[in-house]
């Protein structure tokens, strides 16, 4: 990795809008850089959301878990949740068959990189997807997308590398396709459940959010982040570089470390994990650096670009950085849920939110689905070409029809 002149980017101090992509820029300091000295904590107070409480009739349930999502995605952008329905068992045995899909030769695992499909399924190889502000630098991670659920057949039509058939390996490691399947809609099911909360939590109809995620492109990710060589430890590489969730809403079941024989194990030191950035405030004018490590038995919930839009900042996208060990030859294998919204849903402050400041942060508003195709050119999944889709393709027939062809 090229050493990257480190480019701190002060974070607005109200709700702001953040770059439109999937990436930020390098906001923490990165070890054995200079930057601004930002305090690292874990011991923020992280509210824990027990979805029982959001599903009982009990309205001082409903409250108080509805205040702790106020808190957890005003302040920090991230919140833990309890009685998620995730189940650990399977989660590692899918880790298992993953792993034995990436030990797997690069030239076999080659024909499932789809390019024409801008990588939305299957395998991610190395050195692909890299952040927009990292001077180019991929991250260190193989990956492999799936849709836990059918497409749209009319939304595949209108945006067909946003909803690509899902792509699997031959001789698959065996739960590797009901592994990641199971996993992703369990995760989707809580995603719900957070999202009719949120709503409840802003004072909105409750189906408002949910009802936009219908039929939409819902992703689930499963990441490997590949080992460190003797000479890449403790330099300013890092796993995954600091960035902003480009969907609705994000959930992550937890991670595992492999050792250097590939075998899970418990981290080989505390350096490497998620890490978040809070809110700025005053006091804290870069945000607060925070472990995003969930309480045992817990899952993490994050909040993407299009929640911040959609709430005019209310719930602001959380910035997250993913840093490798100091020690090499280890890998960390997780996983992701992605939420969006449809494609077909306009981007812009709800109307409860549209304060001149939040039109003057957001506008203009934008289809879901053309930010998508942005966001992905700019993190290097789709090709610069893709943007000319958004145009009108049609120009040359006025050319052959004056020219008489
Ligand atoms: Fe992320």
């Amino acid at each position: 990795m090229p050493a990257p002149g480190i480019r701190v980017l002060p974070r607005p101090t109200g709700p702001g809008r953040t770059p439109q992509s999937n990436r930020a820029s390098h906001l923490f300091p990165r070890s054995g850089t200079p930057g601004p000295i930002m305090a690292e904590t874990s011991s923020l107070n992280i509210p824990t959301v027990d979805l029982a409480d959001l599903a009982s009739d009990d309205s001082a349930r409903v409250e108080r878990a509805a205040a702790a999502i106020r808190e957890a995605f005003g302040v920090f952008g991230l919140v833990y949740l309890k009685n998620h329905g995730v189940d650990t068992q399977a989660l590692n045995r899918f880790y298992d068959a993953f792993a034995a899909f990436i030990a797997r030769p690069a030239e076999e695992k080659k024909p499932y990189g789809r390019a024409d499909i801008w990588y939305q399924r299957g395998w991610t190889p190395p050195n692909t997807e890299v952040a927009v502000a990292s001077n180019g630098q991929p991250d260190f991670k193989e990956c492999y997308f799936v849709a836990p659920y059918p497409n749209d057949a009319q939304s595949a039509l209108e945006f067909p590398e946003l909803y690509p058939e899902n792509v699997w390996p031959q001789n698959a490691p065996p739960y590797f396709e009901d592994g990641i399947m199971t996993l992703g809609r369990s995760l989707h099911e809580a995603g719900l459940k957070l999202l009719r909360g949120s709503a409840v939590a802003l004072g909105l109809p409750e189906t408002l959010f949910t009802d936009l995620c219908d039929r939409a492109a819902h992703v689930t990710r499963a990441l490997q982040y590949l080992p460190l060589t003797n000479t890449q430890v403790n330099t300013d590489i890092v796993w995954g570089e600091e960035h902003t969730d480009f969907n609705l809403l994000t959930l992550l079941p937890g991670g595992r470390f492999l050792d250097p024989d590939g075998s899970p194990a418990p981290g080989p030191d505390n350096k490497s994990g998620l890490y978040l950035r809070t809110r700025a405030t005053p006091e804290a004018p870069n945000g607060l650096k925070v472990r995003g490590t969930a309480p045992a038995g817990c899952i993490v919930a994050q909040v993407g670009q299009q929640l911040e839009i959609l709430t005019g900042g209310t719930f602001l996208a959380t910035p997250h950085v993913i840093t490798a060990p100091g020690v090499p030859g280890w890998q960390r294998q997780s996983a992701a849920h992605f939420m969006h919204v449809h494609t077909n849903t306009v981007l812009f402050p709800l109307e409860k939110f549209r304060s001149a400041d939040a039109v003057r942060n957001y506008a203009p508003p934008v289809l879901a689905g053309t930010y998508d195709i942005k966001t992905l050119v700019d993190i290097g999944l789709a090709p610069a070409s893709a943007l000319d889709k958004l145009g009108y393709r049609h120009y040359d027939r006025l050319n052959r029809q004056r020219a008489g062809t």
